[in-house]
């Protein structure tokens, strides 16, 4: 199975194999976004259960309250950090990456900071802490960093048809893209050339009005023209759609678009991957050969192996399954299918983190009085 093959990303970063773990909030750090012991286990189990790739839950490259999400925006989170890389490379074959992200101020009043607000001041702050977040990363011993570009935050809300911005931040897809490019610019001076720099970007927005391929297609081309070295694509996450709930903050992920992200039992299974083929035509057409990511309702795999066979992305994104069962990858590669415990995509995981709480899939079993994972 092509799943279980090697596959390169650059001169310096080889997988074992082609399923990443793609960003997953664990809420294990602590409310300043340090490491705890508790989220190195879980990275470790995630490793050792033989994804190729881990992708790190989103990070934040802001000094903002965030509620136990790790942060890099200081080199105090780098020892840390340090430690979660070094364990992971120790014990296991897997290579990992800080997925970074910058989020707008939200409150439960029902106040949410939108793109037209931010001074021209903030947004040029904005690829500096892009880039000193990902030179904390090199420095912290991660293999690659990824750019958050998708969802409700910062970066995909100036790429979205959303941003009604009447400076040269928005209104057109160049004007759009134009903060993306700068950071990515000053990530890549960050962080020097060999280093392999990803980003997440939305295939679709699955909002009124906002981004489609139309949009994702020119914006993936782009991104390989300044010399990305992966696309990771997801879906929806926007906030124009959520549904407010009385007394909490908007959630990004309670309407149509949300669901798109982390698509329940009642979608079809590989939900996005249209999105991720489409891309990945459109950039190799043109002769780029940076590898594509995609992610969504892929349940096993066999369903991610079709996936590879009919060329429609390069990697295969895994992430509640792989927390359902984070010994995913081992046991479909030794034929144990029988002994995966399987994702049934009830998103209570998803809730856990909404709600801040330690994010454990609800499959997980009772044993000795606490919740424990599948083994081995
Ligand atoms: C609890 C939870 C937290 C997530 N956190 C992130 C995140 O920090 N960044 C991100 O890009 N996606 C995040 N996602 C989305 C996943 O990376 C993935 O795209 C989505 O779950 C669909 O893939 P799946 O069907 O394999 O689970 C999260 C998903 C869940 C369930
Ligand atoms: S809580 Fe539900 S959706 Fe989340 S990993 Fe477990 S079975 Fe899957």
């Amino acid at each position: 199975m092509l799943l279980f093959e090697p596959y390169r990303i650059n001169a310096n970063l080889q997988l074992e194999n082609r399923i990443v773990m793609p960003p997953v909030v664990t809420r294990l750090a602590t409310s300043e976004g340090h490491v705890t012991e508790k989220l190195i286990e879980r990275y470790l189990m995630y490793a050792d259960g033989g994804a190729g790739f881990v992708i790190t839950e989103a990070v934040s490259v802001k000094e903002q309250k965030s509620g136990q999400l790790l942060r890099l925006n200081s080199d105090t989170f780098v020892p840390g950090l340090k430690a979660l890389t070094q364990r992971v490379h120790d014990l296991t074959p897997c290579k990992i990456a800080p997925q970074i992200i910058h989020f707008m101020k939200i409150a439960r009043s029902g106040y949410r900071q939108k793109v037209e607000d931010l001074t021209i001041e903030e947004i040029n702050g904005i690829p500096r802490l892009f880039a000193e977040a990902a030179a904390r990363a090199r420095e912290a011993g991660f293999d690659a960093v990824e750019l958050h570009y998708a969802h409700a935050y910062t970066m995909a809300s100036f790429l979205s048809r959303h941003n009604h911005r009447k400076d040269d931040y928005g209104g057109t897809l160049k004007k759009r893209l134009r903060l993306a490019e700068e950071v990515l610019i000053a990530t890549r001076k960050a962080v020097g050339d060999d280093f392999v720099i990803g980003a997440r970007i939305n295939g679709d927005e699955f909002t009124l009005g906002g981004n489609t391929p139309a949009q994702s297609k020119p914006i993936a081309l782009r991104l390989a023209e300044l010399g990305l070295d992966y696309i990771s694509v997801s879906a929806g996450g926007r906030f124009e759609d959520a549904v407010p709930r009385p007394g909490e903050a908007l959630d990004p992920y309670t309407g149509y678009s949300g669901h798109r992200t982390m698509p329940p039992s009642w979608m079809d299974e590989k939900v996005n991957v249209h999105l991720a083929a489409e891309i990945k035509a459109v950039l190799n057409q043109s002769g780029y050969t940076l590898p594509v990511i995609t992610t969504g309702r892929i349940p096993d795999a066999q369903t991610a192996s079709g996936i590879l066979d009919k060329n429609q992305a390069d990697l295969i994104g895994i992430a509640r399954p792989i927390l359902c069962d984070p010994y995913w990858p081992t046991k479909y590669k030794e034929n144990r299918e029988k002994d995966v415990l399987k994702c049934i995509y009830c998103n209570e995981c998803r809730e856990a983190e909404g709600a801040f709480q330690e994010v454990i899939c609800a499959r997980w079993k009772k044993k000795d009085g606490s919740i424990v994972p599948p083994t081995r």
